[in-house]
């Protein structure tokens, strides 16, 4: 079936706090549909950010095909509008994926270590994707243990994890943007491992280079003010 066939919406089949997804006429394919709400601190702070869906669509779109000219495979097919992409269908690996190359945010509260220390070595943080429980924190012999990953497939992430690290922070850092910290997805597709959800300004923390003003979604979890503002000027630098 040609891709032009699934683009009409089918039924919406999840919703989480900043996406929806929807069915299509092809099983394979669903509609990743991106809203303006933003939430923070497992949803106690609720807002929206003007244009949020549309910047962060953009810049999920630019950092798929980015990444997967680098050999990462992803779920994206396309765009298909200012909020919607097309992508695979996948089954959901629920755990989040947590990359950090300096030290900010729930790492340096929970350790005592100031916002902005170098990390050494890249760190990778596993958290159990449960609304309900908060993300919480995990370990490999956890994901393991209750079979939410297989061995192989850990490996796998582990390793398009590392390489995704390389491919965007040298890529933001083009275009003067530290990549701080970020979180990733990834889901299974016909047995392969394929990177999910999006990649943004709500899921990365980036830092102006020069000054390092943050210009991700800790303007809004911080109330730092000037939230649209970031986001339109991460797009304006990922699309330049
Ligand atoms: P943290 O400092 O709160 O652990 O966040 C680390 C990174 O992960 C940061 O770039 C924001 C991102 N993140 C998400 O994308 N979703 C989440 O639910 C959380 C808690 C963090
Ligand atoms: N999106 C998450 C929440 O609402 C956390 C965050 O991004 O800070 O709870």
């Amino acid at each position: 079936m040609s891709t032009e066939a699934t683009m009409e919406k089918g039924e919406q089949i999840y919703e989480g706090k900043a996406k929806k997804l929807y069915t299509t006429a092809n099983p394979d394919l669903l509609i990743q549909y991106f809203k303006d709400d933003a939430t923070a601190f497992n949803a106690q702070k609720r807002g929206t950010i003007g244009d949020k869906g549309v910047v962060n669509n953009k810049i999920s779109e630019k950092l798929f095909n980015l990444l997967e000219k680098e050999g990462i495979p992803t779920h994206f097919v396309k765009r298909l509008s200012d909020r919607e992409m097309l992508v695979k269908h996948l089954q959901i690996i629920p755990i989040e994926v947590i990359v950090r190359n300096i030290i900010a945010g729930s790492m340096a509260k929970r350790l005592g270590i100031e916002e902005g220390t170098v990390a050494k070595e890249t760190i990778i943080d596993l958290c159990y994707k449960c609304d309900e429980l908060g993300d919480p924190l995990i370990n490999e012999y956890h994901a393991l243990a209750l079979e939410w990953i297989t061995r192989e497939q850990l490996a796998r992430v582990k390793e398009l994890t590392l390489k995704i690290n390389d491919v965007l922070r040298k890529f933001f850092d083009e275009r003067g943007l530290i990549l701080v910290d970020f979180k990733l997805e990834f889901g299974l597709h016909k047995g392969e491992v394929l990177l999910a959800d999006e990649i943004c300004p709500d899921t990365c923390r980036l830092w102006d280079k020069a000054t390092r003003e943050k210009m991700d979604k800790d303007r809004f979890r911080r109330d730092l003010g000037n939230v649209e503002e970031a986001y339109q000027e991460v797009l304006r630098r990922v699309l330049a």
